[in-house]
C-alpha cells in the first residue's frame, strides 16, 4: 500500500467512526448534520477532523471522547487524530416540522428546484439539462448545478466533459461556465479525476455548499439542480444549507422505477421539501424509422406516482434518439436545431421532444405562480 492508499484508508474509516457518532443536539449522525467541517491530512501521518457542533463545551468533549473510542475500535492510533471543535450555545431546533437551522436563501434567485429520482440512469441529468435549456429559451435567466459527485454528466451535455478553468474574483467568487445562455456548474468543472475520490462524505456538503454560494451566480430566475441517484449525502446536504422551492422527481414508466421514485420522496417530505411535481421519463420509444411509438417499459408509472405521492404529473418525455445524440454532441435537445435535409421522422421525434419539455415548462410556470 502506498502513502496515498494508506490515507485515503485511514480517511474512510474515520469518515464510517463519524457516521456512526451521534450529535447529541439532534440525535442525528455527525455527518448527517453536516457537522464535520474537515478532516484533512496534518504533518507527517496526522488527521485533522473539525467539527461545528452546535453544542455546550462539555457535550462536546463528551462527543470527542466517543470519537476516540470508535476509533481506537477501528484500530486509529487515536494520538495521531486531532479534534478541533467550533462550540455553541445549543441551538433552539423548534418543532420537528421546522427548517434546519442553517438553511440559506441564494441572494438574487427566485426558484431554486432540485430534480431527482430514487433510482440512477432514470434520466435525470438529461431532464435538468433540458428542463434549464426550455427556461432559458422561455426567457428565463436561468442556472444548473451538477451536483453528482461520483458520476457528474451535465459538463459532458454541455460540451465540457472535464475539468474547466474558470474565472475567479477578486471576492473569491467562482463565474460560472456559460454555455447556450444557461449558467453551469458541475463538481467536474473543479475536480482532476483523481481528486473526486477524497471529497467524499464530509467534504460533500462543504463542496456542495461553496456551489451554491460562491459562484457569482447574478440574477437568476431558475437555479436547477441536478442530483445524484437515491437519497443519500447531497440530497440531506441541500436540504440543510439552502432554501429549495421544492423537488421534481424524475420516474421511468415501470413500477420498480415507481417505487424507487417513492422513497426519494418520502425522503424529500421528511426533510420538508416539497414535491413539485413528477415528470416520467422513456414513455415510449419513437421509432427513428418507422415514427411509431411503442411502450417498452411498460405503462402508467408516472400517473401511479402521481397518486401515491399526491404530487401533479407535469409531464411525459418520450424515449428518443435526439435526446441522447444531442447529450452526446454537447447541446440540449430542446435547444438544437436539426439540419434542414433531417430525415422527417428524426425532425417529428424531436418535435415531439421539445414539445414535451416545453409542456413541462408551462407547467412549472402554472406550479409557481400557483
Ligand atoms: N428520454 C430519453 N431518450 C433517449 N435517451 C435518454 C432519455 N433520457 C435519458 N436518456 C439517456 O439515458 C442515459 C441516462 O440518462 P441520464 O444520465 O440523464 O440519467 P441519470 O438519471 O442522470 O443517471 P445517473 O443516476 O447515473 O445520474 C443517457 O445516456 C441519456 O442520454
Ligand atoms: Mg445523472
Amino acid at each position: 500500500m502506498n502513502e496515498n492508499d494508506n490515507l485515503k484508508s485511514k480517511i474512510d474509516a474515520i469518515v464510517k467512526v463519524l457516521e456512526q457518532t451521534k450529535n447529541p443536539a439532534t440525535n442525528n449522525s455527525l455527518l448527517e448534520d453536516q457537522a464535520v467541517e474537515e478532516i484533512s491530512p496534518l504533518g507527517e501521518d496526522n488527521i485533522l477532523i473539525t467539527l461545528n457542533l452546535q453544542v455546550d463545551k462539555k457535550t462536546a468533549f463528551a462527543v470527542e471522547a466517543s470519537i476516540r473510542t470508535e476509533l481506537s475500535r477501528h484500530n486509529i492510533d487515536s494520538s495521531k487524530v486531532k479534534i478541533n471543535y467550533k462550540t455553541e450555545p445549543a441551538a433552539t431546533h423548534g418543532s420537528e416540522n421546522t427548517m434546519p437551522p442553517r438553511v440559506k436563501k441564494l441572494e438574487n434567485v427566485k426558484h431554486v428546484i432540485a430534480i431527482a429520482s430514487g433510482k440512477g440512469g432514470v434520466g435525470k441529468s438529461t431532464v435538468s439539462s433540458n428542463l434549464a435549456a426550455a427556461m432559458a429559451k422561455k426567457g428565463y435567466k436561468t442556472g444548473l448545478i451538477d451536483a453528482d459527485i461520483y458520476g457528474p454528466s451535465i459538463g459532458k451535455m454541455f460540451g465540457h466533459p472535464g475539468k474547466v478553468e474558470l474565472q475567479i474574483l477578486d471576492e473569491k467568487k467562482i463565474i460560472p461556465l456559460e454555455k447556450h445562455g444557461i449558467k453551469v456548474m458541475s463538481f467536474a468543472f473543479l475536480l482532476d479525476e483523481s481528486q473526486a475520490v477524497i471529497w467524499r462524505g464530509p467534504m460533500l456538503g462543504k463542496a456542495l455548499e461553496q456551489m451554491l454560494f460562491d459562484v457569482k451566480w447574478g440574477e437568476l430566475d431558475f437555479l436547477i439542480i441536478d442530483l445524484p441517484p437515491g437519497t443519500g449525502d447531497t440530497q440531506l446536504s441541500l436540504a440543510q444549507f439552502v432554501a429549495l422551492e421544492g423537488a421534481l422527481i424524475v420516474t421511468t414508466p415501470q413500477d420498480v422505477a415507481v417505487q424507487d421514485a417513492m422513497r426519494a420522496v418520502s425522503m424529500f417530505e421528511k426533510i420538508n421539501i416539497p414535491i413539485m411535481g413528477i415528470i416520467e421519463n422513456m414513455t415510449e420509444f419513437l421509432c427513428p424509422h418507422c415514427g411509431e411509438g411503442t411502450k417498452i417499459f411498460s405503462e402508467g408509472g408516472g400517473e401511479n406516482l402521481s397518486a401515491k405521492s399526491g404530487a401533479a404529473l407535469l409531464g411525459k418525455i418520450p424515449l428518443s434518439i435526439a435526446l441522447m445524440s444531442s447529450a452526446e454532441k454537447g447541446k440540449p435537445a430542446v435547444i438544437e436545431n436539426l439540419e434542414e435535409n433531417e430525415n422527417e421522422i428524426i425532425k417529428k421525434s424531436h418535435a415531439a421532444v421539445i414539445e414535451a419539455y416545453d409542456n413541462i415548462a408551462v407547467n412549472i410556470e402554472k406550479k409557481i405562480r400557483s
